[in-house]
């Protein structure tokens, strides 16, 4: 599949969007001042799948986070601004994300992916 350009003027502090690449949902999320303070804020060691917010999005735009929404137990698409960490709640089994796609609670073994992707202007970015 070809690289996709998304364009992240419309979506404002706060909200989702959905977009598809390769046939994968790819949810990019605007957050909030609140969310990325949170999510760094958090001791790495303690998390089923260690990794920093840092290594999970782009230094400078550390407000979007873009991730694949296929959980990582079975497969399922996990549902955004759901469950107890203020990111994505997957209703097969009740894996629980933060808002940084990191797997937080249930039986997910690893974090939501990131793709691979970058900016090509404050508010556009190219996925693939
Ligand atoms: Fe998501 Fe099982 S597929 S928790």
């Amino acid at each position: 599949g070809a690289p996709i350009e998304v364009d992240l003027a419309p979506v404002a502090q706060g909200q989702d969007i959905k977009v598809f690449w390769r046939g994968k949902p790819i949810y990019i999320s605007h957050r909030t001042k609140k969310q990325v303070e949170e999510v760094r804020a958090v001791p790495v060691s303690s998390l089923p799948d260690p990794q920093t917010d840092q290594a999970r999005t782009k230094e400078g735009h550390e407000q979007w986070l873009v991730v694949i929404g296929i959980c990582t137990h079975l497969g399922c698409i996990p549902i955004a601004h759901e469950g107890n960490y203020d990111g994505f709640f997957c209703p097969c089994h009740g894996s629980q994300y933060d808002a940084s796609g990191r797997v937080r609670q249930g039986p997910a073994p690893l974090n939501l992916p990131v793709p691979p992707y970058q900016f090509v202007s404050d508010t556009k970015i190219q996925i693939g």
